[in-house]
């Protein structure tokens, strides 16, 4: 096909070129006295992005997955007692995980469409007067759903009740995009990944745990090597790895770091909400369609799902997209398979790119019987983003 593709979902994301000439280098060694300069540079502006002074930033060559794993394993006893919620197909396969590899878990389930359900996680702690929670588990932002939870709130609760549970926190589809505050929020672990708001290709997995999280790596005895934070953390002391790391990806990461940092982070959180707010208009004002998210307090900023009327195939109009229009949307997935399509608005992104998604999405719908009024999502998200205050980055500021 002729002319670019359009990469609209939520993750991989697009990767800015700045970027990708940042990782187009040779091969080096990663054992040479030059060497620390980068990974001691990269730790420390994750720092930044995490929001943390006291936490330690951890890079997998894995994916967030592995970093699920690596929380579990590395703070847990085998057979540890451990809560969490489901609301979507990434908080399900969290469980998934933790069932397999062999904890006791403690689910709330909840609507598709809701998030963290903070009551409940409050109950559920004061009935565990014998503390056999050992770790609370939240998705900050279910990427299936377009549902972001309050992780400020299930700390305040875990404060509340004086559980000392340590707090692991999904980020993978937030970090970078939507705040997150590891110190404030006492997070333990927070998990993320290189594809979505760094801005980079998949294949390094971005986690921060805290100081109680290291300290309870010491003695937990669930099995692991590979994901071994210690290992990890001793070699990153003096800017080395234990074993060979992607040295393009470390070189790439850099560079997102400075853009991030450039910018501003609150200026990159202000980005976010604007570009999903605009979405939100031509979904809702425009296509008088309605987000899987029930309320405006679960809105995503980094990713919407739009209900697709009833009688009308999801993934018939996200085959549509891509086959006629070059344009790659998010699946439904699991339980709203065929019930909703994706659109990514998170990592590299301006009002423009967005406004080829919302186009290409609306004559994918008409092709497929939706009765979206022809140009109605284009312009409700221009009314949108013209009566608003541009982001900091943006070409216009
Ligand atoms: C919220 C959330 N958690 C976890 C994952 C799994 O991450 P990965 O695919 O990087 O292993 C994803 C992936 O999209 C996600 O969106």
């Amino acid at each position: 096909m002729a002319g670019r593709n359009f990469l609209f979902v939520p993750g991989p994301t697009n990767v800015p070129d700045r970027v990708l000439r940042a990782m187009s280098v040779s091969q080096e060694d990663h054992r040479s006295s030059k060497f620390p300069e980068l990974t001691l540079r990269c730790l420390a502006d994750l720092k930044k992005i995490f929001k943390t002074t006291t936490g330690t930033p951890i890079l997998f060559p894995s994916s967030g997955t592995g970093c699920w794993e690596a929380a579990l394993t590395n703070c847990l006893d085998p057979g540890a007692r451990v809560l969490t919620s489901r609301f979507g197909q990434f908080s399900h396969l969290w469980v998934d995980m933790c069932q397999r590899l062999g904890y006791a878990v403690d689910v709330l389930d909840v609507e598709w469409g809701e998030g963290a359900p903070v009551e409940r996680y409050q109950a559920a702690l004061e009935a565990d007067k014998k503390h056999e929670i050992k770790a609370v588990l939240v998705c900050q932002n279910e990427t299936a759903t377009g549902v972001t939870s309050d992780v400020a709130a299930i700390r305040r609760a875990l404060n509340y009740v004086k559980h000392p549970a340590l707090l692991f926190v999904d980020s993978v589809s937030a970090l970078a995009s939507i705040d997150f505050r590891m110190d404030e929020w006492a997070v333990d672990v927070c998990v993320s990944g290189s594809q979505k708001g760094l801005m980079l290709p998949a294949g390094m997995g971005v986690t921060c745990v805290s100081q109680k999280a290291l300290a309870a790596a010491k003695t937990a005895k669930s099995p692991r090597c590979y994901f071994d934070y210690w290992d990890m953390v001793n070699a990153n002391a003096s800017g080395y790895f234990p074993y060979t790391p992607s040295v393009p990806m470390l070189y790439g990461l850099r560079e997102s770091l400075q853009m991030l940092l450039e910018e501003g982070l609150e200026n990159v959180f202000y980005r976010h909400n604007y570009i999903a707010a605009g979405v939100r208009a031509a979904v809702q004002d425009g296509w008088k369609l309605k987000l899987c998210a029930r309320e405006p307090k679960w809105y995503s900023d980094t990713v919407s799902a739009i209900l697709v009327p009833n009688g009308v195939d999801g993934a018939a109009v996200i085959t549509r997209a891509f086959t006629r229009y070059n344009l790659a949307l998010g699946a439904g997935l699991a339980r709203v398979a065929g019930k909703l399509f994706r659109i990514g608005h998170l990592g590299d992104s301006n009002e423009l790119m967005l406004m080829a998604a919302v186009a290409g999405a609306e004559m994918a719908m008409l092709d497929c019987g939706v009765k979206v009024e022809p140009g109605s999502g284009v312009a409700a998200a221009a009314n949108y983003w013209r009566d608003r205050k541009p982001p900091a980055s943006g070409a216009n500021a």
